[in-house]
């Protein structure tokens, strides 16, 4: 089954053909980071008009891609997906409307999918994973432990009480002069940084909650106790993340051990932290099976989205009617 699958939830323009949920024929990312940059963060009306700018330019080289590398026509596709939310809705409308139009041309089913479920489904790319698992999902907009028992059929364990991890990620990079996307540059500070430098507090919440803001507040307190030009950023990020990345990594693990689950997965734009994914394959010495996405399958794409389409398609007997949802 060849599905082709639309991501535009936030500031990626994707599209992306995938056979049986797993194997990627055709894999396109058109990035906006470079539109955002300037204002030190993601504006949502922005952002909707250049996904309407390139949409077709990201479909039309899916297209042209499964055509040249596999000799798959338009007309081989078997349906048409795309993120149905949660995200900014201005945003997802481009993507969902772009799926039905094409679903409509070419008669063919048109499928939704929540963009969670999509970052779960990451982690069947190119791999032979399969349920049940734990995936500890870390994204700028969630932070959750989720139950996989089976593919459609998922629980939310733990969730955070307050800012998700990528979001914390990228503030406490805004708190130390770091530009947009601020994440992946703390990450990359970090590795050079001192991790025992500053000892960073971990919130006392509920074994199924996570809680960052007084993290936050800590780094916020050490950055304001040095002055702008001698400001040890490297050490800060290394701690921070030291910090971050054990807190979600024991608890995932805790959890995974409550429910008798033994492979443990991560999945969402944080997946892509170094740190963490160390964390994560060092617990394979303790006798858990570990996976991780790709690097490129972790921060949005639409290859999770055709995966998901394939394996957990938000279930109706009227896809054509589903609507944009901001949140959960
Ligand atoms: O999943 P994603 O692409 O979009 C959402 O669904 O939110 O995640 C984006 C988030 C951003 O907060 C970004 O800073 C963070 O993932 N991120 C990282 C890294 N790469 C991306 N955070 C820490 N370390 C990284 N290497
Ligand atoms: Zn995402």
């Amino acid at each position: 089954m060849l599905i082709l699958g639309i991501e535009t939830s936030c500031d990626e323009t994707a599209a992306a053909i995938i056979k049986d949920g797993r194997e990627v024929i055709a894999n396109v990312v058109a990035s906006q980071i470079k539109t955002h940059e300037a204002f030190g963060g993601v504006v949502p009306e922005v952002a909707a008009r250049e996904h309407l700018d390139t949409i077709n330019i990201v479909v039309n080289e899916a297209f042209d891609i499964a055509k040249k590398d596999f000799n798959i026509d338009p007309d081989d596709i078997d349906a048409y997906a795309s993120t149905v939310g949660p995200g900014l809705v201005g945003c997802l409308l481009v993507g969902l409307n772009a799926a039905k139009a094409l679903s409509l041309v070419y008669n063919k089913p048109y499928i939704g999918i929540n963009h969670l479920q999509g970052h779960v489904c990451a982690n069947f790319l190119e791999t032979d994973l399969k349920p049940p698992f734990i995936c500890l999902l870390v994204s700028g907009g969630h932070t959750q432990v989720i139950k996989v028992e089976d593919y459609d059929k998922q629980e939310i364990i733990a969730s955070t009480t307050d800012d998700a991890t990528g979001e914390v990620y990228d503030k406490v990079a805004r708190l130390m002069g770091l530009s947009y996307p601020g994440g992946i540059k703390l990450d990359k500070l970090a590795q050079e940084g001192n991790k025992k430098a500053f000892i960073f507090p971990e919130a006392k919440v509920k074994e199924n909650e996570f809680s960052f803001s007084g993290l936050k507040t800590a780094v916020l307190r050490v950055v304001q106790s040095y002055d702008k030009d001698n400001l040890p950023v490297k050490d800060i990020c290394a701690s921070f993340q030291e910090r971050i990345t054990k807190t979600l990594i024991n608890k995932t693990k805790k959890l995974a051990d409550k429910y008798g689950i033994k492979t443990i997965v991560l999945s969402g734009g944080v997946a892509a932290n170094s740190e963490l994914r160390k964390k994560l394959f060092a617990l394979q010495n303790e006798g858990y099976k570990t996976f991780a996405p790709q690097m490129k399958f972790c921060t949005d794409n639409a290859a999770m989205v055709a995966s998901c389409a394939y394996f957990n398609p938000i279930k109706t007997d009227e896809p054509l009617t589903l609507e944009a949802f901001s949140r959960n």
